[in-house]
């Protein structure tokens, strides 16, 4: 038995409904390891489950992500030892602790070369990026994308992916310097969906192209204008909902905006099966391995600090991936 700190939600809401608490621990079960956790991603999802727009059965914790070392070993886990490193984004919910049991098959190994924070910061948000651009649409060279939020978490690993891949990407930010953030992630185009405007200034910045692919995690605020700037027979992936649900639409405006093809995917089924996941996890450390994919760390806070990293977050005064040290 070991004592761990859990973040505990007891009532969706705001910020401070999480609350840490001391939390008996067992040892490992059949198939888990306890880790021992050195650093915690916050991701997006975070939030939306900590208000209830995503509900989970109260009380909960709250986290998918996290790194950190193999402290002790349940009965039949043959491929994890004492000291390993791991990270992981699929193990259950409630990642902001230090000290978990996890199912071992639910872990992925970490390499020598990606430190506990940068994988931490990367891990979630890049297998995400791996299945939106090489499942959900396998990005050819010169396929022209458009990435929603380029300058955060996930929006700065697409362009710089998508880029790596050939293809030509189109970001959109918040703000002028959002906008240079997203530039130096990779996009071609950088354009500020702050102003009214700024779907024609996107169409002038790419002489009149519109886009392949269309990758909207903001929903609500963009998606309509997100099925304007598709090209005929293009593609909408609406995988986020940063400024709240998008509208419900008809299936006849798909056929007006140019027979599009619309979907709506989560990164957890694609790595629901332990094989895949593995297999995911090793594209996503080569592709780090490459420089396809690089850990942004736009803000660090300690774990009793979750309240401000979820203000910030929602707030949009980040960029890049937050990090959570217990
Ligand atoms: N479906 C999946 O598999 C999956 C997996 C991972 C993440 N996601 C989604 O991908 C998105 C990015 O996740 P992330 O963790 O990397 O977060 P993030 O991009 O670092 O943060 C969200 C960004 O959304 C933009 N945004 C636009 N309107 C907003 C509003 N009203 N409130 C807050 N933010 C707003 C902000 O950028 P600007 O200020 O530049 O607009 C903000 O920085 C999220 O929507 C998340 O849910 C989906």
């Amino acid at each position: 038995m070991s004592i761990a700190r859990a973040v505990r939600v007891r009532e969706f809401g705001a910020p401070e409904v999480m609350r840490v608490e001391q939390v008996e621990l067992p040892d490992p079960a059949a198939g888990e390891v306890r880790v021992r956790q050195t650093a915690i991603g916050f991701n997006f999802i975070d939030v939306y489950q900590r208000r209830g727009t995503y509900p989970l059965p109260l009380p909960t914790g709250l986290g998918h992500e996290a790194a950190g070392v193999v402290e002790a070993v349940g009965p039949g886990v043959a491929d994890l030892k004492v000291g390993d490193r791991v990270v992981y984004m699929n193990a259950g919910i409630g990642a902001y602790a230090d000290l978990r049991n996890l199912p071992a098959d639910r872990l992925a190994t970490l390499p020598a070369a990606v430190s506990d924070e940068d994988a931490a910061a990367v891990f979630f948000k890049a297998m995400t990026a791996q299945y939106l651009l090489r499942r959900t649409h396998r990005v050819e060279p010169g396929d022209l994308l458009l990435v929603h939020a380029a300058a955060g978490g996930v929006g700065q690993i697409l362009c710089r992916w998508a880029k790596a891949l050939g293809a030509e990407v189109i970001g959109t930010a918040g703000s002028a310097a959002k906008c240079e953030i997203a530039r130096a992630a990779g996009a071609d185009h950088a354009i500020d969906y702050s102003k009214p405007d700024w779907p024609q200034a996107l169409l002038a910045a790419t002489d009149g192209r519109k886009a392949r692919v269309v990758y909207d995690s903001v929903g609500k605020d963009t998606f309509l204008h997100s099925l304007d700037c598709a090209a005929p027979f293009g593609l909408v992936v609406l995988y986020g909902a940063a400024s709240g649900p998008a509208p419900a639409i008809e299936p006849e405006l798909l056929n007006k905006k140019g027979c599009l093809f619309l979907t709506r995917p989560s990164v957890f089924p694609h790595n629901a099966d332990p094989a895949t996941f593995r297999a995911n996890a090793i594209e996503v450390f080569q592709a780090i391995a490459a420089g396809q994919v690089r850990a942004a760390i736009g803000a660090r806070f300690a774990l009793d600090e979750a309240a401000q990293a979820h203000r910030a977050a929602e707030s949009r005064a980040t960029t890049g991936a937050i990090v959570l040290h217990p």
